[in-house]
Order: C-alpha cells, then structure tokens, then sequence
C-alpha cells in the first residue's frame, strides 16, 4: 500500500481523497491548518517549512504520491493570502519533497487547478509573472489595483500561475525524467465550503450567473475519483496535463479555441 500527502485534507475535495485513498487501505499525510496529521498554516513562508518538515519526517524516505487541494478562494481584501495558499503553499511544499517522491520510482502528484484559469477576462499577466517569480508582494500590488475585481482576479491568476509552474516543471528531467508524473486538475464548481461560502457572500450572485452547462454544481466525490485515476497507473503516460472536469463551462466559453 502506497504514502500519500493530501493538503487540504481537512474540507472538500482534499478531505474527499483523503478518505478514498484511506478506504482503499493507502496511508495518508493529512495537511491542513486544522484537524489534520500535519497542521500547519500554508499561507506563511515558516508554516509551509514546518509542513514540510512534519511531512519529511512522517514520509520516512519515500512517497508514492502528493495532492494539493489546499486552497483559498475569491475574497476581497484577502489577494496576498489567496496567492501565497494557492501559489507558494504548492510550490515550495512540492520542490522539497522532490527527492521522496523520486525514491518511489513512478510517483504521482495532482494539483488542483481551476477552470477559472481560462474563464477569468482581463487576469493581470504581470501579476502571474510575479507569483512565477515567487513574488507574492509584487503580484498583490499589482492586482489591488483592480478595486472591486481584485479577489477574481487574485484567484485567477494564482491558478494560472500554479498551473503553469507545474506544467514547466512537469516535464523536466527531476520529474518526468524521475518518474514522477505531475498533472493538473481543474474543476468548475463543486459544491464544498468552499463554493458555499462563495454563494453566501457578496460573490453570490456572480457565482450564480456563472454558466454550468449540466445544470448541477459536482460534488467532492466526483473529483476525488478523478484524482485517484491521476494517482493510479492510468496517469504513467500523462505528464503536465490538465484535466478539466467542469460541468461543460469551460466548453461553453471557449468552443473554438484551438
Ligand atoms: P475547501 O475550502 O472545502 O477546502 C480547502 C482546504 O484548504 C480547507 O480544509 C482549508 O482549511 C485548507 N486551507 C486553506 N487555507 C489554508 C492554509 N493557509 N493552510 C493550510 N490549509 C489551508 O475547498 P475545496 O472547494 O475543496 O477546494 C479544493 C481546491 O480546489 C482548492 O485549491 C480550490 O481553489 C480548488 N477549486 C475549488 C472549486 C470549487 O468550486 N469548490 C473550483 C475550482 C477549484
């Protein structure tokens, strides 16, 4: 049976795989900034070492496989810690753990993305070069200037970011070429607290005009079994690819863009 680190293991759809691997008998390293195996706070740079301390220390050498679903969504005034959770909360947590992922031989990691990386207009292209280049402080200047759109737009552009880090480093020789396979998955809205506090709040009605094709928002589970496919032998011949899994919006938009 396999080791796994799950972020974001406490709500949603981390929480969701978390309990899969779990049932199908796997061990799994929970993060989160509550109830979890590892609780640590990945929206600082020290929260984010003291994770990946704890993770090195229950990993003992070797992990057969990670999932980033950590994530903050769209809140006003909240752009910095959106971009650090989303951003660097990935980033850094999954360089250090390169080298145990590497000693398992064919690891798998997914990071979640969005379907919001291409359904956001007018995402601010030098904030995303800014979280590429880790600056957290920059991108946020950047994107408070866009007033009320500043949270969208923060959102946004840390899933652009994160996706394109992952897609560049994906297919590197210390990750494709180490046997790790690194893919993406981008849902639309599924309903977790996450999306509930989104209909709750100002966002509300926004959120609701967004368009779902299938008419239904998907749940926790339908992602997390999508996952474990991207955990399982199935994703040996994927590398830095994104799985959209979204209800059709992302169709809806942008039928002809390729
Ligand atoms: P959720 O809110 O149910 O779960 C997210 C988890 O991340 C929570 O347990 C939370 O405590 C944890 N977290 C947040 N900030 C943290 C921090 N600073 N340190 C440690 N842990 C932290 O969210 P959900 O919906 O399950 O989201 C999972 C991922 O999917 C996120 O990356 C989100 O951006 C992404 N996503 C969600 C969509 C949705 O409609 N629910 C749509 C597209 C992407």
């Amino acid at each position: 049976m396999g080791e796994y680190v799950v972020t974001g293991s406490a709500s949603g759809m981390g929480h969701a795989v978390a309990q899969r691997l779990r049932a199908d008998g796997h061990r799994v390293i929970g993060v989160d900034q509550r109830d979890a195996d590892v609780v640590a706070d990945l929206s600082t740079r020290l929260g984010r070492a003291t994770a990946v301390r704890q993770i090195l220390e229950a990993a003992d050498g070797r992990l057969d496989g990670a999932v980033f679903a950590a994530g903050v969504g769209a809140l006003r005034g909240k752009e910095r810690l959106t971009v650090e959770v989303n951003v660097l909360g990935v980033t850094e947590v999954l360089l250090a753990l390169q080298p145990e992922l590497a000693a398992a031989g064919n690891a798998k990691v997914v990071v979640f993305g969005s379907n919001s990386t291409t359904s956001t207009p007018l995402v601010p292209r030098g904030a995303v070069r800014r979280l590429l280049r880790g600056d957290t402080a920059g991108a946020t200047a950047i994107l408070r200037r866009r007033g009320p759109l500043s949270a969208p737009a923060a959102y946004a552009s840390s899933k652009i970011a994160v996706s394109r880090w992952v897609r560049e480093h994906a297919v590197t020789a210390d990750w494709a070429g180490s046997g790790i396979r690194v893919n993406i998955i981008a849902p639309g809205p599924v309903l977790t607290p996450l999306l509930r506090a989104q209909l709750a709040g100002e966002t509300g009605k926004q959120v609701r005009s967004y368009p779902v094709p299938v008419r239904e928002y998907g749940t926790p589970e339908q992602l997390a079994e999508w996952v474990l496919t991207m955990l399982s032998p199935a994703a040996d011949f994927m590398a830095g690819s994104v799985i959209t899994v979204d209800g059709g919006t992302e169709a809806l938009l942008r039928p002809t863009d390729w």
